[in-house]
C-alpha cells in the first residue's frame, strides 16, 4: 500500500520512523469502513516510462472535527509530496482541493500542526496567511499516553 509507504517516508522526514506503529490493515480498517475516521487526497502522476500507469507522489490526510465555539473544522493531519516532485505546484493544488472541501463542508477553518524545526513548512504556510496559534493565542498541544489513560480509567 503506497500511502502506507508514504506515511513512513513522512515520518522519516520528521525523524520519527520508530513512532509509526500503524500497519496497512489498520489504515484500511480506519479509513475505508462504514464510518471512516480519515480521508486522503492522493497526488498521482503519469510516468515517462509507462504513460498508462500512475505513481503516487503525495498525499494529504484529513478529517473533520468540531469546536464548540466555531463548529466544523477541517483538520489536516498529514501533508506530503515526495522530494523529487516538490516545487511543482502539487502541494498548492492539494491545498486548493482541501480548501474547496472545507468550504463545501461548511468548515470555518483548517487546523494543522507543524513541528517547530520545520521552518520550510512554517514559511510555506505563513506565506499563505496561516496563523501560528501557539504564538498568537498561547495554545499548547497536550497528550495523555496509554499509561495515564489506563490509570485514569482505573484499569490495570
Ligand atoms: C510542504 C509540501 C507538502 C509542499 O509540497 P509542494 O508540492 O512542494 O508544494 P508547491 O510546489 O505548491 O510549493 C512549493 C514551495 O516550496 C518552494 N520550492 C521550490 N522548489 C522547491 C523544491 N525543490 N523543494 C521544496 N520546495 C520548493 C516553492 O517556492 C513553493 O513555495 P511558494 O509557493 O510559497 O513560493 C512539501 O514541501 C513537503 O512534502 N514537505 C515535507 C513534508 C512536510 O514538511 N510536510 C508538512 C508537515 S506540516
Amino acid at each position: 500500500m503506497l500511502q502506507n509507504h508514504q506515511h513512513l517516508e513522512l515520518a522519516a522526514c520528521e525523524n520519527m520512523v520508530d513512532a509509526v506503529k500503524l500497519t496497512a490493515n489498520d489504515l484500511l480498517r480506519d479509513g475505508f469502513g462504514e464510518n471512516p475516521l480519515f480521508y486522503c487526497l492522493i497526488a498521482e502522476v503519469h510516468t515517462h516510462q509507462k504513460p498508462t500507469s500512475k505513481v503516487t507522489v503525495g498525499f494529504a490526510m484529513y478529517y473533520f472535527t468540531y469546536d464548540p465555539w466555531i463548529g466544523r473544522l477541517l483538520y489536516l493531519e498529514d501533508f506530503y509530496v515526495i522530494q523529487a516532485y516538490r516545487g511543482l505546484g502539487i502541494g498548492a493544488e492539494m491545498l486548493k482541493r482541501l480548501s474547496q472541501i472545507a468550504i463545501r463542508s461548511q468548515c470555518s477553518c483548517m487546523h494543522f500542526l507543524v513541528v517547530i524545526w520545520n521552518q520550510a513548512s512554517i514559511d510555506y504556510y505563513t506565506r499563505r496567511g496561516a496563523l501560528d496559534l501557539s504564538s498568537e493565542e498561547g495554545w499548547h498541544l497536550f497528550r495523555f499516553n496509554r499509561g495515564e489513560l489506563m490509570d485514569m480509567a482505573g484499569e490495570e
